[in-house]
């Protein structure tokens, strides 16, 4: 893709799933990549292999939902590389016990809120200046599919998601005339470590089924829509959701 070798960006959940291939599809693209995730061995070990592949990849310990932890990552991004370019802020967490309304608690709405919606605001906090510094980049979130589909079994993702559709339209709009574009991208089921182990076989096979493609979604299916966003080629995309699903929701 035009314009992504030689720059620098941040994938901010990078140690396994669609951030650990966004990660590798930026580093083949020739992008200096650093990862951050809470599991800090896992943003290592991701790193390590890119790098023995050729990379310039840097792994560290990120809490996205700490804005010290934040500006630590842009620090290193600096440090190490010399600049930032975009930022993918990927990472996701904190599910468990997120049901419906009537029967999920104000902790795990809390914790949800931290990890699916805070962290996002932080890590813009601590980019956005360095990318207004240099005259421009990219903002790119992980949204879901969720966000919109009206989930019956969880409340708070998709609240969360929701707020980071906000946070997407706000950046656009107001850092826009900067030369900073923010957008985000919602997958469907995308068969990560994450997500696969909790699908019976029956249910994998219900939802290929229910989606008008011969198969799921794969990690990489979304990295190379990031790896689009952070490019030149999407130089004039801004403030936009952009559902990649394989058909599986069907909208303007
Ligand atoms: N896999 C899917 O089907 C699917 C569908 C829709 C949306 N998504 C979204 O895609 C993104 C990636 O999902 P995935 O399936 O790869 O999941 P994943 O669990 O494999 O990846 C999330 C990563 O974020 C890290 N993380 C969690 N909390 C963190 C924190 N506080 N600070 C730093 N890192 C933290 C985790 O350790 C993990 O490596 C998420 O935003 C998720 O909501 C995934």
């Amino acid at each position: 893709m035009r314009g992504l070798s030689g720059k620098v960006g941040i994938v901010a959940g990078g140690g396994r799933g669609i951030g650990a291939a966004t990660a590798r599809r930026l580093s083949a693209e020739g992008a200096a990549v650093v990862i951050g995730d809470i599991v800090e061995e896992w943003a290592l070990d991701t790193a390590q292999t890119l790098r023995a592949a050729g990379g310039k990849v840097i792994g560290m310990r990120l809490d996205g939902t700490s804005a010290a932890s934040q500006a630590g990552i842009v620090a290193a991004a600096l440090a190490e590389f010399g600049g930032l370019d975009f930022y993918h802020s990927n990472l996701a967490g904190g599910t468990e016990g997120d049901i419906d309304v009537l029967n999920c608690t104000e902790e795990v709405l809390d914790r949800s809120f931290a990890i699916n919606a805070k962290s996002h605001f932080l890590a813009t906090q601590a980019a956005l200046p360095v990318l207004l510094e240099r005259g421009g980049g990219a903002m790119i979130y992980t949204s879901s599919g969720a966000a919109i589909s009206g989930n019956p079994l969880q409340v708070a993702y998709p609240m969360t998601k929701n707020a980071l559709h906000a946070l997407v339209r706000h950046v656009a709009r107001k850092f826009g005339k900067k030369g900073v574009r923010a957008n985000g991208i919602c997958p469907g089921v995308v068969m990560t470590e994450a997500v696969a182990q909790h699908l019976t076989d029956d249910y994998v096979a219900g939802m290929l089924d229910a989606i008008p493609h011969r198969r799921l979604g794969q990690p990489d299916d979304i990295a190379g829509a990031v790896a689009f966003l952070a490019s030149d080629d999407g130089e004039w995309v801004n403030g936009q959701l952009w559902h990649v699903n394989g058909g599986s929701l069907l909208r303007d």
